[in-house]
């Protein structure tokens, strides 16, 4: 399986801006075989970073989309119009169901739309400080996991990625903690226990699972260590052009 290093820019960036970093990142980074690097910049920067990408070095991931392919949905832009522009998209991020109160039901369309239209879901998952707190971690991550995939067909589910991102260690967390392997550990094997029992063992273990929440170049190589970690999904580390290149190395050292 390849290893996935993503990084979530969120809401930052000028289209120049982000079109500089992208000229930039292509000069530094080869083609490596057995990575799969793709930054996820803002709406507005996909369609012209989308010209200026090359393809083997890195792709696109869009970090929304909505479930409904046209029609009068004011503000929305949709799967259909992200088609041929991005590979991947985010759908479920912490941030999208916190703060714009996205639920089960909806993320569970916009997965089933990403399909539809040949864009490979990212689907992000975990669990809230209190919710830790009061011990109902293994009951969030399945209520999302299976409320997310509800409606991938068995034959599908190898063409999504999962990202396990406890909402307590993601950077812009007040007081965020970093994640410990054994807690990383136990989370990646209930997933992976979770798809098994819902699509089969063969199929759980084609599906990528990445680890994010305050991943930088120091702690990177540890995370990607964890076993059942199969990449790593980025939000500030990303926007510091060096230090993600240098995650993009320590991935690379690590794997090989
Ligand atoms: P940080 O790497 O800044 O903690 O963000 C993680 C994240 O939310 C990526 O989607």
């Amino acid at each position: 399986m390849k290893t996935y290093i993503v990084g979530n820019w969120k809401l930052n960036f000028t289209v120049g801006e982000a079109s500089i970093y992208l000229h930039k990142l292509l000069k530094k980074i080869p083609n490596y075989r057995d990575l799969e690097v793709v930054i996820s910049p803002s709406l507005i920067a996909l369609q012209s970073l989308s010209l200026q990408i090359d393809r083997h070095k890195m792709k696109l991931a869009a970090q929304n989309g909505f479930y409904r392919d046209y029609g009068a949905f004011t503000g929305e832009v949709s799967f259909s119009q992200l088609r041929g522009i991005v590979d991947y998209c985010i759908i479920g991020h912490s941030e999208r169901r916190h703060i714009f109160g996205e639920d089960d039901k909806m993320i569970q369309k916009k997965v089933a739309a990403a399909m539809r239209n040949k864009i490979t879901p990212i689907l992000c998952i975990g669990e809230t400080e209190s919710e830790r707190a009061f011990g109902e971690t293994a009951d969030v991550i399945r209520d999302q996991l299976i409320g997310g995939l509800s409606e991938v067909a068995d034959d599908e589910l190898e063409k999504v990625i999962i990202a396990y991102e406890p909402v307590w260690a993601i950077s812009s967390t007040k007081a965020a903690k970093l994640a410990s392997p054994d807690e990383i550990a136990e989370a990646m094997a209930l997933i992976r226990k979770i798809l098994a029992e819902t699509y089969g063992e063969k199929i759980a273990e084609k599906v990528p699972i990445l680890f994010g929440g305050s991943v930088n170049p120091s702690n990177a190589g540890g995370y990607l260590t964890v076993p059942g970690v199969n990449g790593l999904l980025i939000g500030g580390s990303s926007l510091i052009l060096s230090e993600f290149a240098d995650i993009i190395e320590v991935a690379k050292r690590v794997k090989s």
